[in-house]
């Protein structure tokens, strides 16, 4: 198991998108796999899959979506700009991280694709009135909440391949093209991707990781109140 604290971990897991091809040993993912599970999902319902695909024509095949769908996403990225908080440089280095991936994301040794099957609420006839009423807004908060029980497993992820060395990230492009991710893996009609991770040994250095400070993005007790006060 490798030493290193959470907090190292946490503070250098940096999104890394270029990685060396050398494969990855296959019970350090099963062990990177065995972290994601102790993640919580609703209910403990632990309605995930995880898809590791190391077969070059799939990882190819995989690839070849996730550049189709980044032509999307370039799109959207140049419309919306820098977001102020971002320097001209950090801006211009994450774009071009990014488009590196677009076109090596099939050249990781190891694209692993966190799925969650569907876990729709009971049928309406069988609630009490009450909530029969509300089943409309039962739906909605079954919607906004399912995520919730596959990122903390994606997080997971990270860190593990971090204590290991791994590079990786979170992305979530490949969305905008799912039914043929679906096809090409042969994913049931009830479960869903995700996230799409490249995984495998950097080529970069891990963190350190910039982000806005604290102060301004904490509020005491409500909206607008500095924290720490
Ligand atoms: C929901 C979500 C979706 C993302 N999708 C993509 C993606 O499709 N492609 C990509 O290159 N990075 C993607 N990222 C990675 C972010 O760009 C990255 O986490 C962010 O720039 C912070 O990077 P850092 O941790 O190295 O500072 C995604 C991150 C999140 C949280």
């Amino acid at each position: 198991m490798p030493e290193m604290g959470l907090f190292e971990a946490m503070y250098s897991a940096r999104a890394l998108r270029r990685l060396k091809p050398d494969p990855v040993p296959e019970e350090i993912i099963t062990r990177v796999l065995d972290a994601a599970i102790r993640a919580p999902s609703a209910g403990n319902a632990q309605n995930w899959a995880f898809i590791v695909v190391r077969d070059a024509a799939q990882r190819r095949a995989l690839g070849a979506i996730y550049r189709k769908a980044s032509d999307i996403a370039a799109e959207i990225y140049k419309a919306r700009g820098r977001p102020a908080e971002m320097s001209e440089e950090q801006y211009r280095r994450m774009m071009s991280s990014g488009a590196h991936l677009w076109e090596h994301m099939g050249d990781a040794p190891v694209l692993l694709v966190p799925c969650l099957r569907d876990r729709t609420p009971p049928p309406r006839e069988t609630l009490p009135p009450s909530v029969q009423a509300g089943y409309a807004a039962e739906l909605a908060y079954e919607r906004q909440i399912r995520g919730a029980s596959i990122y903390p497993a994606v997080q997971n992820i990270i860190l593990a391949c971090r204590a290991f060395g791994l590079g990786t990230l979170i992305t979530t492009n490949h969305i905008r093209c799912e039914d043929e991710v679906k096809a090409v893996l042969g994913l049931p009609v009830d479960v869903s991707t995700y996230a799409l991770m490249p995984i495998g040994f950097p080529e970069g250095k891990f963190g350190p990781l910039a982000r806005k400070p604290v102060a301004e993005v904490a509020y005491a007790d409500r909206w607008g109140v500095a924290w720490p006060s």
